[in-house]
């Protein structure tokens, strides 16, 4: 046996009837709020990322699955989505083509990272992004269709976080401020974060490592190092998110994993995770389209993990029950057996069979594993008279339908009740079912 690789997953029946339900109602929302659907390729050149994720940010530095291809190209599996969404927004021109260039995709990313309960090498993001709007109303409304987008799923313990992390204007101060607050307890730092203390300061509320939380917690706030441009964008966003009912706490940690942000970043977390408890993330980053060599146009998104947004739903419904199981007795029933399969399919309707020659007690097992409402049998007797046995497998009854009429007793369609042959010269056909 070759296992799956470390840190990969199949989704396996039982378990995928969860994702279908969750990607449906991902599209719902998503085209509620105006975004249309895009496929990116999962493999992009590494400096895709490099420049866009940020070479200093943990992902680019430690775990992008890159390599060089037989052509000696450098290139990558996706870690992310924001980058291969910011490139074929300039690649496109999307906004000469769409009226407001809202976009969204689903697909799976690659992070080499140490897998855990909602950590995975291979995992599924939603990723939703917007492009050309600088206006805090639509900083709002992202974070509260994210909100939106948790409810619908029946996801109702969930907390959304806020911040605000400046621009390239106001955060070399708080870069500085940073540097300053840490002083000489900078050597206690892990070895990261005495790195990121001097390559990327912000990058220091990363850390997870617990000796670094006591001096983490005690440094300045973003939100008291803001130009006045950004402090009254994120006024206006968090006024709005009151206006629109959002509940959302705002904290100074939110300063997320990737360079890219300026100004909003959010995240909502689910209750019932674990140490793997972000649902979701996201921010503006206005400067990314421009840095990526496109116009100068804003952008803001957040990335959803679609394995931890199915891991926090309720228990949906279970998968679709058959309509019905064909039972045919009988070499000579097996082909009729098939052509009602294939009537019954025709019509929209799950229909079953069993192959091969077997008794009627061991296909009348299959049937009931499957689940199946109706078992359809068809032998000698049925076969001689155009019939078929229809047993409803609830209630046990049993009724001897005509061929002919048994995709519409399938579908709930009106079965006429055939005219008596005597009366049938002077009575109306009935129009109501048997
Ligand atoms: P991110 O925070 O790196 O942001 O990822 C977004 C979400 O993807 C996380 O909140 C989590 O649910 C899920 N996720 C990330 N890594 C893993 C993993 N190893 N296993 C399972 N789930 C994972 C981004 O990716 C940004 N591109 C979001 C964004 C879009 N910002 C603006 N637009």
């Amino acid at each position: 046996m070759i296992p799956a690789i470390r840190g990969t997953h199949d989704i396996l029946p039982g378990e995928i009837e969860r994702w279908q339900q969750a990607e449906q109602v991902v599209r719902d929302v998503c085209e509620r709020y105006g975004y249309r659907e895009i496929r990116t390729p999962v493999i992009e050149r590494e400096e895709l990322f490099a420049k866009g994720t940020g070479e200093t940010t943990d992902i680019v530095q430690k775990e992008m699955y890159a390599f060089e291809d037989k052509g000696g190209e450098r290139v990558t599996l996706r870690p992310e989505a924001t980058p291969s969404m910011v490139r074929a927004f300039v690649e496109h021109a999307l906004e000469q083509h769409l009226p407001t260039v809202k976009i969204f995709s689903l697909g799976p990313m690659f992070r080499y990272e140490r897998p855990q309960k909602g950590r995975y090498r291979q995992f599924h993001q939603l990723d939703v992004e917007a492009f050309g709007v600088a206006d805090a109303a639509l900083d709002a409304e992202v974070v509260e269709m994210a909100a939106a987008l948790v409810a619908a799923l029946g996801i109702d313990d969930a907390e959304v976080v806020v911040n605000s992390v400046g621009c390239a204007e106001c955060r070399p101060a708080f870069g500085r401020a940073l540097v300053t607050a840490l002083g000489d307890r900078e050597v206690d730092l892990c070895v990261d974060c005495r790195r990121r203390a001097a390559v990327n300061p912000l990058r220091i509320f990363d850390c997870k490592v617990p000796s670094c939380q006591p001096i983490v917690d005690a440094l300045p706030h973003a939100t008291d190092y803001l130009c006045d441009a950004c402090r009254s964008h994120f006024e206006a966003t968090t006024g709005l998110l009151e206006a629109l009912e959002v509940a959302f706490r705002v904290s100074h940690r939110l300063v997320r994993g990737l360079d890219y942000y300026s100004r909003t970043t959010f995240e909502i977390l689910g209750g019932r995770l674990g140490a793997q408890n972000a649902l979701l993330g996201g921010g503006r980053y206005d400067g990314l389209v421009r840095q990526l060599g496109g116009p100068d146009r804003a952008g803001i998104g957040f990335a959803a993990g679609m394995e931890r947004l199915v891991l926090a739903m309720p228990d949906g419904p279970g998968p679709r029950a058959p309509d019905a199981f064909i039972v045919a007795l009988g070499h000579a029933a097996r082909e009729p057996a098939h052509l009602l399969a294939r009537d019954l399919r025709r019509a929209e309707l799950a229909a079953l069979i069993d192959y091969g020659d077997r008794s009627m007690k061991a296909q009348m097992r299959r049937a009931n594993r499957t689940g199946a409402r109706h078992v359809l049998i068809l032998g000698e007797d049925e076969l001689a008279h155009g019939s078929v046995t229809v047993k409803h497998m609830a209630s046990g009854a049993e009724t001897l339908v005509r061929r002919d009429d048994v995709v519409r007793r399938l579908t709930g369609d009106p079965v006429p009740i055939p005219p008596e042959p005597a009366a049938a010269s002077r009575l109306p056909v009935p129009k109501t079912a048997v």
